[in-house]
């Protein structure tokens, strides 16, 4: 089984009422965990890597991990760089091998955002790759992005088909209350599920990306505040709501503060009760298997993509 495309994936998750899982990875322990959990499950997967991911590991290495993965668990997996924020980044992961990249214009007015989007679409449909798009801006922090609350904005469903018709993207994320890290709602929280209503009326048939959807899984962080660590109001989307996305229209949910949270709550845990021990395998081991498990519940109960690869 090679590396694939996430056309397919988001055809059938479309159709099936389902959404497939876009897990972040920087090292060997989180790609292990990982793709064990959607082995199990025979869950189809996108793994994806951001510019710091690409920074910390080297993209040959987590290339080469990836493929490991696919050679021991033979299953499909799409290749995705995470908030591409140039052309330049989009054409050296594409040329790297992925097949899949976000190209990140959602910083930039409307037009030039088209104009940025629709050259690395133009690049990437040459070589077989698809591409995912940003309309609206998430509070939050992804890499050189930082964007504040007040900054933040909800995607205009009036401007999503010119985007999409002008620039030919495969995919669109769109904002509308989630957002990036372990600090998403002060209150309650709340998702603006007539903007996705909207954008489904208007783009029929069209898979949408939800970014920011870690649930900063309440047991994790109890652990993680038990064992030394301080987050205080770590609040993330419930999965109820994550569920209504996925059998909407959304396809792809973006997951990454859930599996940092298992890993460092697990190593937590492990040096506290262990304080003795300092063989890596002995805490990281741990670790791996919590992102496993995590892994395997957001497949099961809340992407609802098990057996579906
Ligand atoms: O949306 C951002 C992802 O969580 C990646 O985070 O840029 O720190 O690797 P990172
Ligand atoms: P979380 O921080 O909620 O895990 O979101 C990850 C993400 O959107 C990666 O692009
Ligand atoms: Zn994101």
């Amino acid at each position: 089984m090679p590396l694939v495309t996430s056309k397919e994936m988001f055809r059938k998750a479309y159709e099936g009422g389902y959404a497939i899982g876009a897990f972040n990875v920087n090292n060997m322990e989180i790609v292990q965990g990982i793709t064990e959990a959607a082995k199990e499950l025979n869950a189809p997967l996108i793994l994806q890597v951001s510019a710091g991911a690409r920074k910390y590991a080297k993209h040959v290495y987590l290339m080469k991990l990836i493929e490991a993965a696919i050679a021991d668990t033979g299953l499909p997996i799409c290749v995705h760089l995470d908030h591409g924020e140039d052309f330049e980044i989009c054409k050296s992961c594409i040329d790297g091998g992925f097949t899949s990249v976000m190209i990140d214009g959602s910083k930039f007015p409307f037009e030039e955002n088209i104009r940025l989007t629709k050259q690395v679409v133009d690049y990437a449909h040459a070589k077989g790759v698809v591409v995912e798009g940003e309309l609206g801006k998430l509070a939050g922090i992804e890499d050189n992005i930082n964007v504040s609350e007040k900054d933040a904005a909800f995607t205009d469903p009036d401007q999503v088909q010119e985007f999409v018709e002008k620039t030919g993207v495969d995919s669109l994320a769109i904002a509308i209350g989630t957002s990036h890290g372990a600090y998403k709602f002060k209150g309650e929280p709340k998702l603006r599920f007539d903007i996705l209503e909207e954008v489904q009326n208007r783009l029929p048939g069209f898979p949408i990306v939800l970014h920011g959807a870690s649930s900063v899984m309440p047991e994790y962080v109890e652990i993680c505040n038990k064992y030394g660590g301080k987050m205080p109001g770590a609040k993330g989307v419930p999965e109820d709501m994550l569920r209504k996305a996925a059998s909407m229209a959304v396809c792809k949910i973006n997951i990454d503060t859930d599996l940092r949270l298992a890993m460092t709550a697990t190593i937590r845990k492990n040096f506290y009760e262990h304080p003795e021990e300092f063989d890596p395998r002995k805490y990281l081991g741990p670790a791996r298997s919590a992102i496993k498990e995590v892994v395997a519940h957001k497949i099961k109960n809340v992407l609802g993509c098990d057996n579906k690869a």
